[in-house]
């Protein structure tokens, strides 16, 4: 009679192919190509020794095309648990040394069963793509297994972060799911996202585009949107997202991990009491202020690369977590656009979704005025903003530093889309727009001098904060240098804030 231990052993020998994917020849041209495997990257990617792998011998059941001879245990999924700086998360890597990674129906079977383990432990998924997507022999089963996959993405939307990191192809409606997911990871040069590859796009459009040139990290993190980090190996993109979790909750339930720290909070920074430029028209880097803020300096930035007139970004205030939203006076002056407002509005309700207080920097001068902006529908992206900051139950605390003019005043979390707490500098401007442009306007037939006085009434009357200040818009004027302790002052002050919207299905926001 054999022992457990002898049969589980023979049972191992058999199947040893499991640990190897498709074999050691695929796997030397994975290396070869510069990627790790399956297996590697998740064991880069968890705490050593925690990953605990979930349906290793399942093997597919296709019939087609001699598919019935070709049984690779754990088909093309490597998929389980682990832990990331201890905390359980739930992973799967689409193996392409197994058939090209390909989504066959029982892969997607893996998958779903570690997307419903995931939201009901309460758990972030990470997903690691690199796969020719749907699996060709399967037909319409391997369809329907992104279907599935793509059912459990959008159920769990907001319960538990999905993150996806693409890390070679991944094309057709393969590409939904990671666009589903809370945060897209690329790496450099070696992992494209495209609806349709080069040679399809040739054929219909006549453009001859490369995969990088259609689809790489360079494309999705300055032009698309798409993607939300790059790093420049596969390594550095597994590190990135360890530390974008180390800000965020397991689920919607929690509070992010507090991460004590050493940077007193009454710190002050005289430095700041200089460092935004007395005319108005010049430009400063929104980002120096912040960081000199925030807790060690330390600013952990999303889509650095796109939309650069809006910086969004996790840090710790006092070792809280917070979604920083900034405009970005150093970029098209900090104006919102339709790209700034997709993506500020889209991270304002990704902090809304998991409990992350949100701290605005405004300094805007309005919205991007003209025709491409108003054709491309500036109106209904810039109406994301508002909807989302309104929406947004979270703490929510902003600091004009500068320019509050016109619409963009309002939607940038002024008190009345229910900012919770409104700081300004002393040299806020808070106006429906610029003394120079409202003179043009009221005094469009005056002569020279007329103006000139008319400016000077403007900009005593309106080029300041006292005025929203004695209305009661303003809570408080600060200086520049107690920014810190002012914020950390709110956001502790905010703390037992009751969160509640009124009951609905859900809501209609403008997309
Ligand atoms: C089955 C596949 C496959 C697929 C690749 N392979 N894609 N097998 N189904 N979809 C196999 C190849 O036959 C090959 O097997 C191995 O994987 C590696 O592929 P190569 O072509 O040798 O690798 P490479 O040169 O690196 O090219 C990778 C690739 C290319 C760019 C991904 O394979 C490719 O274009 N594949 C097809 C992509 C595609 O059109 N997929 C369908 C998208 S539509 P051997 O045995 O030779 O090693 C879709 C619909 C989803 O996904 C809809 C959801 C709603």
């Amino acid at each position: 009679m054999k022992t457990n231990k002898e049969i589980y052993s023979e049972f191992l020998t058999k199947n040893e192919q499991a640990l190897l994917g498709g074999g050691q020849d695929k796997i030397d041209k994975q290396h070869a190509d510069g990627k790790m495997t399956a297996r590697e990257r998740i064991d880069t990617l968890l705490d050593k020794g925690s990953f605990v792998e979930v349906d290793k011998f399942v093997v597919h059941n296709c019939q087609n095309f001699g598919m019935d001879k070709t049984h690779i245990a754990g088909d093309g999924i490597v998929g389980g648990y682990g832990k990331i700086d201890g905390r359980l998360v739930y992973v799967y890597a689409y193996d392409f040394t197994v058939f090209g990674g390909s989504l066959s129906r029982t892969n997607a079977n893996k998958i779903v069963k570690l997307q419903k383990m995931a939201i009901k432990m309460g758990a972030p998924i990470i997903a690691i793509n690199d796969s020719g997507g749907a699996r060709i022999q399967e037909g319409v089963s391997s369809l329907a297994g992104y279907g599935d996959i793509f059912y459990q993405n959008t159920i769990s939307s907001g319960v538990i972060p999905q993150l996806s990191v693409i890390m070679g192809p991944c094309a057709g409606g393969a590409c939904y799911s990671p666009a589903l997911t809370d945060f897209i990871f690329m790496v450099k040069e070696k992992s494209h996202l495209f609806v349709t590859g080069p040679d399809v796009v040739k054929t219909v459009t006549h453009e001859d585009v490369s995969k990088e040139e259609l689809g790489g990290a360079a494309v999705h993190s300055s032009k698309s949107g798409v993607a939300h980090f790059v790093g420049n190996d596969e390594e550095d993109t597994l590190m990135m997202l360890r530390e974008l979790l180390s800000f965020l909750p397991s689920n919607n339930m929690e509070d992010s991990p507090a991460t004590p720290s050493f940077d007193p909070i009454t710190r002050e920074d005289e430095r700041l009491n200089t460092l935004i430029p007395e005319d108005p028209n010049k430009p400063y880097d929104i980002k120096e202020l912040i960081e000199s803020v925030v807790d060690d300096g330390h600013l952990f930035e999303v889509m650095p690369n796109f939309a650069q007139n809006v910086v969004i970004a996790f840090a710790r205030l006092g070792g809280k977590s917070v979604g920083i939203v900034a405009n970005q006076p150093a970029f098209l002056a900090g104006v919102l656009d339709i790209d700034a407002s997709d993506k500020a509005a889209r991270f304002i309700r990704f902090c809304d979704c998991f409990n992350i207080p949100l701290i605005t920097f405004e300094d805007v001068p309005g919205f991007l005025p003209g025709c491409t902006q108003e054709h491309h529908g500036i109106i209904r992206h810039g109406a994301k903003v508002v909807y989302a900051y309104v929406e947004a139950t979270v703490p929510k605390i902003t600091v004009i530093t500068r320019k509050a003019y016109g619409g963009a005043y309002i939607v940038m979390s002024s008190k009345h889309t229910g900012a919770d707490i409104n700081f300004a500098y002393p040299n806020a401007e808070i106006a429906v727009m610029g003394a120079s442009g409202a003179v043009n306007v009221l005094y469009r037939k005056a002569d020279d001098e007329a103006k000139a006085k008319a400016l000077v009434e403007y900009e005593d009357k309106f080029s300041n904060p006292y005025r929203a200040a004695e209305l009661g818009y303003i809570d408080e004027i600060i200086l520049p240098a107690q920014t810190r302790t002012k914020l950390i002052q709110a956001l502790d002050m905010a703390q037992t804030k009751i969160r509640s919207n009124p009951a609905k299905k859900h809501g209609n926001i403008p997309l």
